[in-house]
């Protein structure tokens, strides 16, 4: 089995470290560099749990091989708070109660995030479109939507507050 040196940025801190050719990028994540929250379903492109931003685009890290990723940077769902306040994702999660079980959520919320960086107010029509591949088995979705709903309102909130609210 060839073996390669290969480096990941993950959630802004470097990491150097060694993979076989068949190391998938959810493995080397959780196994290799201890970040756990990402969660293995499937392992067929099926179910989303496993959903990470790679260089800023959401993917699904059972798809994805270690060695693809060389170089590149990743964001989890550990990333997702600063100084331990909640991203608004996660407070929309919270806050609408987007989760039972929480296995699909960080994928969700990755995914999500991907949607709302390229769309800041999205209708239900679009985050239900952005969430097609995150597979949920215990809310329905429809808190999931909300949750959503709840993020890109309070992201536009807190633009609006740091453009000084916007009327000058
Ligand atoms: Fe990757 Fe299911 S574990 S899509
Ligand atoms: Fe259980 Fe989504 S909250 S799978």
């Amino acid at each position: 089995m060839a073996e390669h040196d290969i480096e990941l940025t993950v959630n802004g801190t470097d990491h150097e470290l060694t993979v076989d050719s068949r190391t998938l990028l959810v493995h080397a994540l959780r196994d290799e560099l201890g970040y756990t929250g990402t969660n293995v379903g499937c392992e067929s492109s099926t179910c989303g749990a496993c959903t990470v931003h790679l260089d800023g685009d959401a993917v699904k890290s059972c798809t994805v091989l270690a060695v693809q990723a060389d170089g590149s940077e990743a964001d989890t769902v550990e990333g997702l708070a600063e100084d331990g306040t909640y991203a608004p994702i996660q407070e929309g999660f919270q806050k609408e109660h987007g989760l039972q079980c929480g296995y699909c959520t960080p994928g969700m919320m990755l995914a999500a995030n991907d949607l709302l960086e390229r769309n800041s107010d999205p209708d239900e029509a679009e985050i239900r479109e952005a969430i097609e591949g995150n597979l949920c088995r215990c809310t329905g979705y429809q808190n999931i939507v909300n949750a959503v709903e709840f993020a890109a309102d309070e992201m536009s909130a807190e633009a609006t507050a740091t453009d000084g609210g916007g009327d000058d």
